[in-house]
């Protein structure tokens, strides 16, 4: 037993460790934005579709959701956190050879921390306005309500396009930190990681654009 805690112990402080939990973590995180999207797409099948979604899920019992509610939030602190002490320690060891290096760097590379942070602002808005304040048996009226206001749309839409460029990157990392991804097949990665980004993010932002274009009401 103490060998296995030794071992887990280790596995976290090592910074390959702590590299493999960043990608574990996110991949469990795009699974979630996977789900959730199925969940919201939805919306488009009528007010029935969507509220009979939301109170299903909200139908199991209460200490099911809870421990689901507590592991996602567990995940996303490990994610985040995990993630701050990896830059600040990049940050700390960086040679002069590493900064030419991150010259090549692509722009959401370059932005992972803070499309990260804005992704966390609009996670907390977004709890606050549809799980604190929402309404699972009327869940598409609360949508509509919530997306008629443009200015709320503008920020789901902005913090929307910052998750595609946190998530078209994050892919790419986890095939590379989980060691599946080889010069040859990295291009193709890039692809399915832009490609992935594009459907999901293009798809949550169709939600507010209906509602503004008056398709969904
Ligand atoms: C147009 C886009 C979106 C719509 C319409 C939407 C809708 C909703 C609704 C209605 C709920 C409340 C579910 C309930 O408890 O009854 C919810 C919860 C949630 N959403 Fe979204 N969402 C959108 C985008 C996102 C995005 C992009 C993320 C992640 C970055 C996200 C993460 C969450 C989380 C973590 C919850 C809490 C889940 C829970 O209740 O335990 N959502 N969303």
């Amino acid at each position: 037993m103490n060998d296995i805690i030794t071992t887990a112990c280790k596995f976290v402080t090592s910074s390959i460790g702590r590299k493999i939990l960043v990608a574990l973590t996110g991949a469990c995180l795009l699974l979630f934005l996977v789900g959730h999207l199925a969940g919201n797409m939805t919306i488009f099948g009528g007010s029935t579709w969507i509220n009979n979604y939301a109170t299903g899920l909200h139908a199991m019992p209460a200490w099911m959701l809870m421990a689901i509610r507590l592991g996602l939030l567990a995940i996303l602190l490990i994610h985040v956190v995990l993630t701050l002490v990896l830059k600040l320690e990049n940050v700390n060891a960086r040679t002069h050879y590493q900064k030419e290096g991150t010259l090549k760097a692509t722009l959401a590379s370059r932005t992972m921390v803070l499309t990260g942070v804005m992704i966390f602002c609009f996670l907390l808005f977004h709890l606050w306005q549809l799980t604190v304040n929402g309404d699972p048996h009327d869940c598409y009226n609360h949508i509509v309500a919530a997306f008629s206001n443009p200015w709320c749309s503008v920020f789901y839409i902005v913090a929307i396009c910052c998750l595609f460029m946190h998530v078209r990157h994050g892919l790419q990392s986890v095939f590379q930190t989980l060691g599946l991804s080889t010069r040859k097949v990295r291009p193709l990665y890039n692809i399915v990681a832009i490609l992935f980004g594009l459907v999901v993010c293009g798809a949550f932002i169709s939600i507010p654009v209906c509602v503004m274009l008056g398709i969904i009401k």
